[in-house]
């Protein structure tokens, strides 16, 4: 594996140069070289206020409800202790991509919503999975804001970079949390991973379970929020009828997806009496550019 581009950690350190080969031997030269790590409380930052008006996600009205279940994750997520480059990376991005930010929040919500869920019973540790949702897409700090933001669909090598993101994410965290680092980086290297291999950037078929969380959790927050590149975004049911199809191609996990309809239910029922019609019920908006790639 290769960058196209020399990356630096925000302490300016050359991590990797580009075009240098990236293997596990560069990457845990990186996690030793690692500085003493001082870590932050979440609630000690801005962020925690942030995480509490992301529960206010209109989208998320029905899913992040009820409000007893949303105290347990806020208290979870607010005792959070992080490397303090982590925090400082998540400032960036709050301040140079508010949309990524939002999404970085609300998949660390409904990551840990998930792990909580009495039918999987402690199945996902909930501060392990409110961390990686937090870290997940931390390489994208690095991708250019004209990509990022871009509100028409990326060329095909526009996509290859922004592709990229999983790796940066996957080589920082390897810099920032030194010997740790496998706390955190499991989800941010695998969350494009798909169950049948067609995912990135390794086209994994054997993918971490918490990967396969957060990857369900981060393509519905892409579908059902408004990105810049489709300013509508989709309907709950046609996002969970998206996740269904995947489910049904073997690429997501089917029980987080059957969770996550759940929850858009305003009952709750539980999975062995959730009940899924076949039949789509919503169509993706109009003009939808998601997973669309351009000429050129
Ligand atoms: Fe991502
Ligand atoms: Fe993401």
């Amino acid at each position: 594996m290769r960058l196209m581009y020399d990356l630096h950690a925000l302490d300016k350190t050359l991590l990797i140069e580009s075009d240098q080969k990236i293997n596990k031997a560069v990457l845990n030269k990186l996690a030793q070289t690692s500085k003493k790590i001082t870590s932050l409380k979440i609630a000690d930052t801005v962020i925690s206020n942030d995480i509490k008006k992301a529960f206010k996600d209109p989208s998320y009205a029905i899913i992040f409800s009820p409000e007893s279940i949303n105290r347990k994750i806020s208290l979870i997520m607010k005792n959070l202790i992080m490397p303090k480059p982590i925090i400082s990376e998540l400032k960036i991005i709050k301040k140079t991509m508010p949309y990524t930010y939002r999404h970085i929040l609300v998949t660390a919500i409904l990551a840990t919503k998930i792990s909580l869920d009495k039918q999987l019973k402690g199945k996902y540790d909930p501060i392990k999975i409110a961390r990686l949702g937090l870290v997940h897409d931390i390489g994208k700090s690095r991708i250019p804001p004209e990509i990022l933001q871009k509100p028409t669909p990326l060329t095909k090598s526009e996509h290859e970079v922004l592709k990229t993101h999983a790796l940066i994410g996957y080589i920082l965290l390897h810099y920032y949390c030194g010997k740790k680092h496998v706390l955190y980086d499991c989800a941010s290297y695998e969350h494009h991973e798909r169950l049948d291999g067609s995912g990135y950037p390794r086209h994994a078929k054997k993918i971490n379970k918490y990967s396969q969380v957060i990857a369900v959790v981060d393509v519905f927050d892409a579908l059902i929020a408004i990105r810049p590149y489709r300013k509508t975004a989709f309907s709950l049911r046609a996002a969970l009828d998206l996740l269904l199809e995947n489910v049904a191609q073997k690429k997501l996990n089917k029980q987080i997806v059957h969770l996550l309809i759940s929850f858009a239910r305003i009952t709750k029922p539980n999975l062995k009496e959730l009940r899924i019609s076949q039949v789509k019920r919503d169509k993706p908006p109009t003009k939808n550019v998601y997973g669309k790639i351009a000429k050129g």
